[in-house]
């Protein structure tokens, strides 16, 4: 193929809007009804969906829930341990998630960062841990309210995905999704503006870019959450460089999450 013929293959690559990516994160809430009857009302609601849908029940209820998942409904889990196996009290291994065919690991979630204390260092073995057994994973990053008053935002969400990434090939890239969450608009009711989310989405959009180069970086997903509403899902979903959303609350009603995933906007 000639280089021109070649490049323009490359470029149409990088433009092609992809499909939104929409995940549920129960965090711990349900139960196994709650998660049958969840779990089924959202995947018939999927039949004509054209975005990627994920839900992550608590573990407990994972095989409930993967046993009614229809559509193409994809199944997570809400975390992980970095070891393959031992004396971890309460905690699952990645062969274990791998073993129930569970279809993503969300890593680094602010609830764990700031609840359970779990460091940089932690969150980066967790990652490698999941990626190096094909686990495709959701790394989750996101300032607190005084970061952001202070200005050092960027920089902390810098560090923390250049961090979590570090040692991440560029092969394994193609099983990382990234979520922007500002702690201060998780489960507040306060979202951040489409221009607030926009704006981190692109500083980590050109970090992905100086790590792994323009393709890869373009074909990451990168998604946002924090309080996202039916009422913003639509605003949010079609601001540039905001590739789906990470929703709590929200995503326990079968409502009001195919009300958001119905507000993501088609492909081309
Ligand atoms: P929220 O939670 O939508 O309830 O703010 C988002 C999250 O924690 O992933």
């Amino acid at each position: 193929m000639e280089l021109w013929a070649l490049s323009t293959v490359v470029l149409e690559h990088i433009d092609r809007p992809m499909k939104k990516h929409i995940v549920g994160n129960w965090k711990m809430n349900g139960s196994a009804a709650f998660t049958e009857a969840l779990v089924s009302e959202i995947s018939a609601g999927l039949s004509a969906a054209h975005a990627v849908v994920g839900v992550t029940p608590p573990s407990l209820y994972f095989s409930t829930a993967k046993s009614k998942a229809t559509n193409g409904l994809l199944v997570g889990v809400q975390n992980c341990h970095e070891a393959e196996s031992g004396a971890f009290t309460g905690e699952h291994s990645v062969s274990m998630i791998k073993d129930m065919s569970a279809d993503f690991v969300i890593i680094g979630h602010s609830e764990r960062r700031h609840v359970f204390g779990e460091t940089d260092e932690q969150i980066s073995a967790k990652v490698k841990a999941a990626l190096s057994k094909g686990l495709p994973v959701i790394l989750c990053v996101g300032e607190k309210l005084e970061e952001r008053d202070a200005g050092s935002h960027e920089a902390l969400v810098g560090t923390q995905t250049k961090s979590a990434l570090n040692g991440v090939s560029a092969e394994q890239m193609s099983k990382v999704w990234v979520a922007y969450e500002p702690v201060w608009a998780i489960g507040t009711g306060r979202t951040a503006s489409p221009e607030q989310a926009g704006a981190m989405h692109e500083v980590i959009r050109a970090l992905l870019v100086e790590l792994y180069g323009s393709e890869i970086a373009h074909k990451t997903p990168i998604l946002y959450g924090g309080s996202v509403k039916p009422n913003n899902a639509e605003a949010l979903l079609n601001t540039k460089g905001i590739d789906g959303a990470l929703v709590g609350g929200a995503s326990l009603k079968s409502d009001s999450f195919l009300a958001i995933i119905n507000a993501a906007p088609k492909a081309e």
